[in-house]
């Protein structure tokens, strides 16, 4: 990524600050009580349930420590991640994302039509990934995505699929306290992940000369159910803060996880955990890493607002959408540079 291509370049109010907030940020919240659940008060159980709860209402976003997930692990992966990307964009095209696979390397993600300032490799969690063949409404079709591995690093693939099976692992413990937080059993949520169509993203952001113009990844929400991401030490990550609608970073926390709210969450809470816009802001000196886990449903899974959480008071405020075409749709969208908007939940929501 040498000189600027104009297809970097941001409309100027969607530019980030140079100055930037880090205050009264994301809360953070200790997980401890879940990991050892044998001594364990029940209010101290009921008291990480709320902190997830107000987290969910109040930010859409939150940090974990003591998650249960072995620091060993994320640094494995974090160094191949870095061997991958070290090596030439010809070895790297060798495993390139095409029309037909969806997981691999590429490198011209565009998001709001802008294109975003970094380099990428997806692999699925279950292998191979059940999806609709098209993102046609009347095509009953199915197909398969199947990951395409590197040459090099050789132990990547294998140091992904562990990583991946931690990543779930701490997605159904999170899902439980939301489920909790609602009011709901804990494993209400269980069952739409059994063919689920999760994904993680090793991501690259490259240092760039014009940190002023471009983006990351620009301004979006996450489409699935919940994220899970680690960061380096480098910073760029930016939530919208709900109370004033400021650009505010997540301050790099060692061993940490970000947690986020998708689209989702949003649409089953009928709106009481909102999915909240991000972005990542890139700079001139350094590259930064990151691994986002996108936890996802089944493609069959018909996304709408849980029938206790709705009534006549509270109405369902979405109609009911296929995750599966949802997503073929997204993905149809980031091949192309289109000159209109993907599809967002609030097409999908009920006009009152
Ligand atoms: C994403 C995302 C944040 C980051 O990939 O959806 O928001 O810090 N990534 O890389
Ligand atoms: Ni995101």
């Amino acid at each position: 990524m040498g000189e600027v291509d104009p297809a970097f370049i941001q409309e100027p109010e969607h530019r980030p600050r140079i100055s930037y907030i880090e205050g009264k940020g994301v809360p953070l919240i200790d997980l401890s009580p879940i990991l050892s659940s044998s001594n364990v008060s029940a209010i101290e159980f009921e008291g990480l349930v709320k902190e997830v709860g107000d987290a969910c209402k109040e930010w859409g976003f939150f940090q974990v420590i003591n998650h249960g997930v072995p620091l060993e692990m994320r640094e494995k992966i974090d160094g191949a991640s870095r061997k991958f990307f070290a090596q030439s964009l010809e070895e790297k095209r060798k495993v390139r994302r095409n029309e037909k696979e969806v997981s691999g390397y590429y490198d011209t993600e565009h998001t709001k039509n802008v294109r975003d300032w970094k380099e990428v490799f997806d692999f699925t969690i279950e292998e191979p990934t059940i999806v609709p063949a098209s993102h046609e409404p009347d095509d009953t079709e199915v197909t398969e995505w199947n990951n395409q591995w590197p040459e090099y690093p050789p132990d990547l693939r294998e140091i992904c699929q562990e990583y991946g099976q931690e990543m779930e692992k701490l997605a159904y413990k999170l899902m439980e306290l939301i489920a909790l937080s609602l009011g709901l059993p804990a494993d209400r949520f269980h069952g739409f992940f059994k063919d689920q169509t999760s994904f993680i993203r090793l991501n690259h952001y490259p240092p760039c000369p014009t940190p002023e113009l471009a983006l990351g990844v620009g301004r979006h929400k996450d489409g699935g159910a919940l994220t899970i991401l680690a960061q380096d030490d480098v910073g760029g990550l930016e939530v919208k803060r709900k109370t004033d609608g400021e650009w505010v970073r997540v301050k790099p926390t060692p061993d940490a996880y970000i947690i986020n709210v998708g689209d989702i969450i949003q649409v089953w809470s009928n709106d009481r955990y909102e999915s909240v816009e991000h972005r990542v802001v890139v700079n001139s000196e350094k590259e930064r890493f990151s691994l986002p886990f996108f936890f996802n449903p089944a493609h069959y899974t018909m996304v709408k607002p849980l029938e206790e959480l709705t009534n006549e008071q509270n109405p369902a405020k979405y109609r009911a959408y296929s995750w599966g075409k949802f997503m073929t749709n997204r993905k149809r969208s980031d091949f192309q540079k289109l000159n209109v908007e993907n599809l967002q939940i609030y097409h999908l929501r009920i006009s009152e």
